[in-house]
């Protein structure tokens, strides 16, 4: 089959596409710099800085059989999940013309996540960005240089975070005058030894849905009087994090990641009209967060878009953080529920071709 890519160049798709079955994992990651403001076309309103998460992953398997009377069947843990379908074609139709052929045949895919459904993650970079690796692969060889590169754009058009899920440690996406850009993620690795295996846990405060969703968030800082500031801090922010990444000092890390997360909640309180995502025991956590650091802990905060408390620590705190997440956080906890994640190495291939 010939088809015309965006470039207006002809390229060739397989024949044997129905015999195969395209499958990926994909991590979640965790922004240390937040997207929060975007432009048309996915495109961020500052850049943002992510570690890729370990054990919180999407594997999402594709297969396309001749066209039947559904375009897609979306199965979710085992069950037909249909209103996530919508969320597939929008993402298909944001492709573009390049990705048309889809249409000619029906979409089987299939989608696991690593924890659990109302766990309160957010999934939708792990979940995107899976997809999108099945997708490619229909195209192009993994081999490929810029497969991922290519496939983090094609992410950025299912979810703005999802396009910084692709690489192993941590990610940068946006223009920052330096080796970012907008459009795609890229790896990012000049940081010090000491964020090696850097933790990410994850206290489940609530996992109720949240009452405004991230697209709604983004659009809502279009008539935000703050915003235009907030963009111009996050790119300050940006510019002294990569500058203490190249150190151990974890006590600037922690000034400026913490000040990222409660820059966006600020906005969220700010825009109009106006939300607040966090809980009550959001802030008794980051108050105690605070108060032990005050005494030599390594620990410190971030927070999505959403009322969990992400508590990020270097690898050798953790049995004193665990510790000290036993004993005084757990009580600010959904029935004592938290995840513990680490940085980690990135997407993995489980395709059978
Ligand atoms: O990827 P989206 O559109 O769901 O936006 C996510 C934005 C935050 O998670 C709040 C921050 C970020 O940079 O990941």
């Amino acid at each position: 089959m010939l088809m015309t890519n965006l470039q207006g160049q002809s390229m060739s798709i397989s024949t044997d596409i129905l015999d195969k079955k395209f499958k990926w994992s994909s991590p979640s990651n965790i922004a240390l710099i937040k997207y929060w403001g975007k432009k048309e076309n996915q495109i961020p309103q500052n850049p943002s800085l992510s570690i890729t998460l370990s054990k919180s992953y999407t594997t999402t398997s594709l297969e396309l059989t001749s066209k039947n009377e559904n375009w897609i069947n979306f199965k979710f843990e085992g069950m037909k999940k249909d209103d996530f379908i919508p969320k597939i074609e929008k993402f298909i139709s944001r492709l573009g013309s390049e990705w048309s052929f889809l249409h000619d045949y029906s979409l089987n895919i299939e989608s696991t996540n690593t924890f659990p459904h109302s766990s309160g993650m957010a999934s939708s970079a792990s979940a995107m960005s899976a997809l999108a690796l099945c997708f490619l692969e229909i195209k192009k060889s993994y081999h490929d240089q810029d497969f991922f590169i290519k496939a983090s754009e094609m992410s950025r058009l299912g979810s703005g975070s999802a396009c910084r899920s692709l690489y192993k440690g941590m990610s940068l996406w946006g223009d920052d005058g330096e080796e970012g850009s907008d459009l795609y993620g890229v790896e990012f690795s000049q940081f010090n030894s000491f964020y090696e295996g850097f933790q990410d846990t994850v206290l489940i405060i609530s996992s109720d849905k949240k009452s405004v969703s991230s697209s709604l968030g983004h659009s809502l800082l279009d008539n935000n009087i703050y915003a235009h500031s907030r963009y111009q801090h996050a790119r300050e922010n940006l510019g002294k994090l990569k500058s203490i990444l190249k150190t151990d000092d974890f006590h600037s890390f922690a000034e400026v990641v913490e000040q990222e997360a409660m820059a966006i909640h600020a906005t969220m309180m700010t825009s109009n009209p106006s939300y607040v995502l966090m809980k009550p025991h959001t802030l008794n956590v980051i108050e105690k967060v605070k108060s032990v650091r005050a005494k030599g802990l390594q620990l410190c905060f971030t927070l999505d878009a959403g009322p969990n408390v992400h508590l990020l620590y270097p690898r050798r705190a953790k049995e004193d953080v665990i510790g000290f997440i036993k004993e005084n956080l757990l009580q600010f906890c959904e029935e004592e529920k938290y995840i513990e994640d680490e940085m980690g190495s990135g997407p993995v291939r489980l395709s059978e071709l």
